[in-house]
């Protein structure tokens, strides 16, 4: 491998200290629209994982992992950098509107939230989270049990707003979105060696799935009963992990990492696994497996049959490696995003993100009809 995540990450931070970047996070001018009052069959819609689902968490935190500035939020509503990691919106943006929630699901640490678009969801996901702890640290992010005790911490003020019972009642009606563990791979696995010096991959998907398994069980025990739980992407795939195995030798093709991919492929397979275990011995709760694995796959091997032209790099920049601050205001950027399968290279473009929705519609349909 000729350029490493970790000295990537150390670029990013030299990169700081030359450019000057400013985050020109605005307050959304249209006021998101919230459709449905609370009394609804889903009362609320709340996310928890990492850059696939934060909608801007990680600006109210010191990290390098951020991307409130242009060209991120390029094809949002009015064009706005949120600290969503792509061009517009996330899969649970167009959950949350297809629910007839509101149109887009804000970030818990936003200070300016109001009470009732609090009560109709919150993401409290953030870039470069994991379930492994480790993986929040390498980024200096919010670590997914971290995320959980800011959920309790949400509960709390909400009792203190509405009561208790009313709370109970709006969180027993809500649905939950877990969308994380590439990371723990990608940044943290096959890049440091924090833990492969000590879990061989096998032992690592099972340390992985064990900590999966405690998250659910303590939302449970908040009182979450609609939990849908996404697994794995080809995360061989991503256009910086092509480069980091392509690298060094220019003349082997841009392609997708089998040996990568396949790992996540296990991994998901465990994880249905755990998931119909778990289901058996409850009563109240379903958990909903999410399958973004074999759409995304077809995304890459069909890619006419969705508009794309362009499948291993991103759109910006190069799209061989920037991603965040890699990723700014001095990039070249593509002149349509929605050609593209990757905005940079690491992230879907908000194209993927709407057909990945589309994919998992059925699914959401059954939790709807719980
Ligand atoms: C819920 O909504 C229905 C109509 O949509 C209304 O009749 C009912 O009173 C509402 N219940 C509460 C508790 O607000
Ligand atoms: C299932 O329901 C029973 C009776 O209501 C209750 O005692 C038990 O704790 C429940 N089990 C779980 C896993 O929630
Ligand atoms: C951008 O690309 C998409 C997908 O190929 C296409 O449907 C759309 O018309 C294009 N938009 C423009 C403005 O060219």
């Amino acid at each position: 491998m000729f350029l490493r995540y970790s000295q990537m990450l150390f670029l990013i931070l030299f990169m700081i200290t030359i450019t000057n970047i400013r985050a020109q996070t605005r307050p959304l001018t249209k006021k998101n629209v919230i459709i449905r009052p609370f009394n609804n069959t889903v009362s609320a819609l709340f996310v928890f994982g990492d850059s696939t689902v934060d909608s801007g968490n990680n600006n109210f935190i010191s990290t390098v992992s951020k991307c409130n500035f242009y060209p991120y939020g390029r094809d949002f509503v009015n064009h706005i950098p949120t600290g969503r990691f792509t061009n517009g919106r996330l899969v649970t943006d167009f959950m949350a509107s297809y629910i007839r929630l509101k149109e887009f699901v804000p970030p818990y640490l936003d200070p300016t939230l109001s009470l009732e678009e609090r009560m109709t969801g919150v993401s409290f996901a953030s870039g470069g989270s994991g379930f492994d702890p480790v993986t929040a640290q390498i980024s200096g992010v919010i670590p997914l049990q971290v995320q959980l005790e800011y959920f309790k911490e949400y509960k709390m003020r909400l009792v203190n707003e509405i009561g208790e019972e009313r709370t109970k009642l709006l969180i027993s009606k809500a649905s939950f979105m877990i969308s994380a563990g590439t990371n723990d791979f990608v940044i943290n696995y096959f890049n440091t060696q924090f833990r492969r010096q000590f879990y061989t991959v096998s032992a690592y998907q099972q340390f992985l799935l064990q900590h999966t398994q405690k998250f659910l069980q303590d939302l449970m025990a908040e009182g979450a009963r609609l939990i849908g739980i996404v697994g794995l992407p080809p995360f061989g795939c991503l256009p910086v992990v092509i480069t980091m195995n392509t690298a060094g030798n220019p003349l082997r093709p841009r392609q997708c990492i089998d040996s990568y991919s396949v790992v996540g492929k296990e991994y998901n397979f465990l994880l249905q696994n755990m998931l119909k275990n778990m289901n058996m011995n409850m009563n109240g709760t379903k958990l909903t497996y999410g399958d973004i694995y074999n759409p995304l796959y077809d995304m890459v091997q069909n890619p006419h049959k969705y508009g794309f032209d362009n499948i291993y790099s991103g759109c910006c920049g190069t799209g061989l490696f920037e991603v965040a601050i890699l990723c700014n205001p001095n990039s070249i950027v593509c002149g349509n995003a929605s050609k593209f399968i990757f905005w940079d290279a690491v992230h879907p473009t908000q194209a993927t993100y709407y057909n990945l929705f589309k994919s998992l519609r059925p699914t959401i349909d059954i939790i709807l009809k719980q």
